[in-house]
C-alpha cells in the first residue's frame, strides 16, 4: 500500500510517499525559515500562501522521484492538526481534493502522532509499548505508548515548549530565528560551570515541565554580564545544561514510573547533540530518534502514520448492518457533518 503524506501545519511544506512493503520511496521538504526569519517568527499568512506555491509542485517531484503515477496511490494522509489554521487548511485541501479525484481515502493525521511514530522509520524500529519525549518548538511532552493510537500523556510543559524557550534565549543572546540550533552551536564553546541554572520542577514529584522560568534566569544572567561573545557562549551552555538536564530526569522518571525499557525521542530538539548525549548515557535504556533530517517537521512521518491507520482500518472486518423493527421516532439526532 502506497500513501502520499502532505505537511504543511507550520513552517515546512514536507511531502513523501511511503510503501508499507518497500519502506519510505522518496521525500520532499522546502523550508520557508528564511522567508520568516525576517519577522523574527512566523507569520501564519505568509505560511498559508508559500503551502499553495508549494505543495503541488513538489508532489510532482515526489512522485517522479519514486517513478510512480498519482494511479498508483492508494491513500493520501495529510496533518489536520494542531498547528496554523491556514496552513493546514491547504494541506487539507489538497489531499482531500487529491483522494476525491482519486477515489481513494484520504486520512487525517495529527502532526504530534506523526512526530511520535517518526523514529519507527529508521533500523532497528522500536517495539511498542515505549516512552516517548516530544520536543519541538510547540510541544513538550510525555508520552506512555502502549501502542498505534494508543498514547497516555503522563506530563507537559505548563508555559513554553523547549523548543520555545531555545528559540527565545537564542534571540536575547542575539541569534537568528528559529535560534535553536545557533545556541547549541555556541554552548560548544562555553565554559563548564562559569553559570548554573536551576533545573525547573526537578525537586518535586511529577512529570510537567516549565521553561520560562529557565528563560528569565538567561536574560537575567545576560543582564549581568559584560555581553561578550564568552558570555554568550558561557550562558548558552548553561541553559541548554539546565535544559538537557530536566529532560533527562524526567525521562527517567516516567520510564520508572511505566516500568518501560524503550525511550523513543522526536521532533525539532531532538536533533540536539548534547541531549542525544545524555540520554544515551542513561543505563539499561534503548534510547531511538528519527535520522537528523525527520527530526523536524517533515512529510515522511505524515505519510508513515497514515499507511500504519491506514492499514489498521483495512484489517477491520467489513461493517455489518442493522434493521430496526422499532425504531422510536424520539432516538433520531440532527443530521451532523463528518
Ligand atoms: O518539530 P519542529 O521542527 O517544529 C515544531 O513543530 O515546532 O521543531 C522546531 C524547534 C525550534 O524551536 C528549533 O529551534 C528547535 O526545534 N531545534 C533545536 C535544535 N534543532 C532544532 N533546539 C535545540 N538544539 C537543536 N540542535
Ligand atoms: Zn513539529
Amino acid at each position: 500500500m502506497r500513501v502520499l503524506g502532505i505537511e504543511s501545519s507550520c513552517d515546512e511544506t514536507g511531502i513523501a510517499i511511503y510503501d508499507t512493503e518497500r519502506g519510505l520511496l522518496a521525500h520532499r521538504l522546502f523550508s520557508q525559515i528564511d522567508m520568516h526569519a525576517e519577522y523574527g517568527g512566523v507569520v501564519p499568512e505568509l505560511a498559508s500562501r508559500d503551502h499553495i506555491r508549494k505543495t503541488l509542485p513538489l508532489i510532482e517531484e515526489v512522485l517522479a522521484d519514486a517513478e510512480l503515477r498519482t494511479a498508483d496511490l492508494d491513500g493520501i494522509a495529510y496533518t489536520a492538526g494542531p498547528g496554523l489554521a491556514g496552513a493546514l487548511l491547504v494541506g487539507a485541501a489538497i489531499g482531500k481534493s487529491l483522494a476525491w479525484a482519486l477515489g481513494i481515502p484520504a486520512i487525517a493525521v495529527n502532526h504530534m502522532e506523526g512526530h511520535l511514530l517518526s523514529p519507527l522509520l529508521e533500523t532497528p524500529a522500536p517495539e511498542f509499548p515505549f516512552v516517548s519525549l516530544l520536543v519541538s518548538g510547540g510541544h513538550t511532552l510525555l508520552v506512555d505508548v502502549k501502542g498505534m493510537g494508543e498514547y497516555e500523556v503522563l506530563g507537559e510543559s505548563i508555559d513554553d515548549a523547549v523548543g520555545e524557550a531555545f528559540d527565545k534565549t537564542a534571540k536575547l543572546l542575539g541569534m537568528p530565528y528559529p535560534g535553536g540550533p545557533y545556541l547549541a552551536a555556541k554552548a560548544e564553546l562555553g565554559e563548564e560551570g562559569k553559570y548554573v541554572f536551576p533545573k525547573p520542577m526537578t525537586n518535586r514529584p511529577g512529570l510537567d515541565f516549565s521553561f520560562s522560568g529557565l528563560k528569565t534566569f538567561a536574560m537575567n544572567t545576560w543582564l549581568a554580564s559584560e555581553q561578550n561573545e564568552q558570555d554568550v557562549a558561557d550562558i548558552s551552555l548553561a541553559f541548554q545544561t539546565a535544559a538537557i538536564e530536566t529532560l533527562a530526569l524526567k525521562c527517567k522518571r516516567a520510564l520508572k514510573q511505566t516500568s518501560r525499557t524503550r525511550l523513543v525521542v522526536a521532533g525539532g530538539v531532538s536533533a540536539n547533540k548534547a541531549l542525544r548525549q545524555t540520554l544515551n548515557a542513561m543505563k539499561n535504556i534503548d534510547v531511538f530518534y528519527p535520522r537528523q533530517v525527520f527530526c523536524s517537521d517533515n512529510g515522511a512521518m505524515i505519510a508513515f502514520a497514515g499507511a500504519m491507520r491506514q492499514k489498521a482500518m483495512d484489517k477491520q472486518p467489513i461493517p455489518t448492518f442493522n434493521v430496526r423493527p422499532r425504531w422510536p421516532l424520539d432516538e433520531l439526532r440532527p443530521p451532523e457533518n463528518p
